[in-house]
């Protein structure tokens, strides 16, 4: 249990330093399809990424990319994204309405 908190602290401090909102744009690209312009999904099964908490974000992407979190359509997109693919994502999405 002690570990998880260390983790999510650990996640937090990733994503406070240093993530570039612009590359994140860039690099949401391929999730537009999906997730809507900006996050903004329209479709009920693909959920809303705008607004969502960078933390959370950045977390759900690396479980995905471990397999611990197991979805046939987000594997393949989490796989190619490094840590800071990844923090960059999240505060993309983070900072849309
Ligand atoms: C082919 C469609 C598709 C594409 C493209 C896609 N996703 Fe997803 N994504 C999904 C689906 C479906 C889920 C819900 C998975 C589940 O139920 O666990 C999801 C879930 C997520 C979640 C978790 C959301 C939550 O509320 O738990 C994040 C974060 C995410 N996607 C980020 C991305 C990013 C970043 C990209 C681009 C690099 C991307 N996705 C591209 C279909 C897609």
């Amino acid at each position: 249990m002690k570990t998880i908190w260390m983790l999510i602290a650990a996640g937090m401090s990733c994503s406070a330093i240093g993530a570039d909102i612009k590359a994140g744009e860039t690099k949401t690209q391929a999730c537009v399809g999906c997730h809507g312009a900006q996050g903004k999904s329209l479709v009920p099964t693909f959920p809303k990424l705008a607004g969502q908490h960078a933390v959370y974000i950045e977390s759900a992407l690396r479980e995905f990319k471990s397999g611990e979190r197991k979805n046939q359509l987000m594997a393949p997109f989490a796989a190619g994204l490094s840590e800071v693919d990844m923090a960059d994502i999240a505060a993309y999405f983070e900072a849309q309405k």
